[in-house]
């Protein structure tokens, strides 16, 4: 489990498909995350996805809950990719619960994934992509110092036009240059115990 101020990132397990089915089948949620809104799907069709995620060594799902009380209030994803002697990763998350959107949990959830990504899994480099609409997504990523990087012109069909799709992305030592700034901004006072469990090793 990884815990990063408010929020904790843990493994999904069987029990959360419940939920999970609630979000999958939510018209906003999948509009904006994924951009395919009446792709719904049943039970039985997320369960055979949770098998495929188990075996898969190369992408990771979380379910993201709240410290405190323990409710999951949404996923995240990490895919890694090792190409041309270059370490990848592809992240995304959405908020389920869509009263808490706007709250900062975005940037907690993003700041948290950079920090598996480039503290504990030491990979060159991070890319994330979202849709052209998706101001709030946009405005999470670039807080969180991924630049827009280029566009996959009229790549979704949504309500009725085509959007673009549009390409963030991080390297290693540009994070590393804002990341005491992030860490301060995204977890306030949690800092000083972040640090001590994740930034250093009691011998
Ligand atoms: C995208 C998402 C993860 C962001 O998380 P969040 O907790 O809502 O975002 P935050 O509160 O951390 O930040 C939102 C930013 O967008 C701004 N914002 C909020 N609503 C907005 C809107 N309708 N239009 C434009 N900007 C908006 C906020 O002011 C904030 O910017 P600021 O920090 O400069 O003030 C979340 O909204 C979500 O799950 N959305 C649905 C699924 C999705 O889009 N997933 C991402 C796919 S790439």
């Amino acid at each position: 489990m990884f815990e990063f101020g408010d929020i904790r990132l843990r493994p999904i397990e069987r029990e959360d498909l419940r939920i999970l089915h609630e979000w999958e089948n939510d018209f906003e949620v999948t509009m904006y995350s994924r951009n395919m809104p009446i792709n719904f799907v049943n039970m039985y069709q997320l369960e055979k996805r949770y098998e495929e995620w188990v075996k898969d060594e190369r992408e990771q799902h979380f379910i993201v809950e709240m410290v405190d009380s323990k409710e999951a209030i949404g996923i995240a994803r990490l895919e890694r990719e090792d190409w041309a002697n270059v370490r990848s990763a592809d992240v995304g998350t959405y908020i389920g619960k869509k009263e808490l959107w706007g709250k900062g949990y975005g940037q907690q959830i993003t700041v948290a994934l950079l920090e598996i990504v480039f503290n504990q899994l030491n990979m060159d480099r991070c890319e994330a992509s979202s849709v052209e609409y998706n101001v709030r997504a946009h405005k999470v990523l670039e807080a969180c110092g991924l630049r827009k990087v280029g566009v996959a012109r009229q790549s979704a069909f949504v309500n009725g036009r085509k959007w673009d799709r549009v390409r963030f992305d991080i390297l290693r030592e540009e994070y590393l240059k804002i990341r005491m700034e992030l860490l301060k901004k995204t977890l306030n006072d949690k800092l000083g115990t972040y640090i001590e469990k994740h930034c250093t090793i009691r011998e």
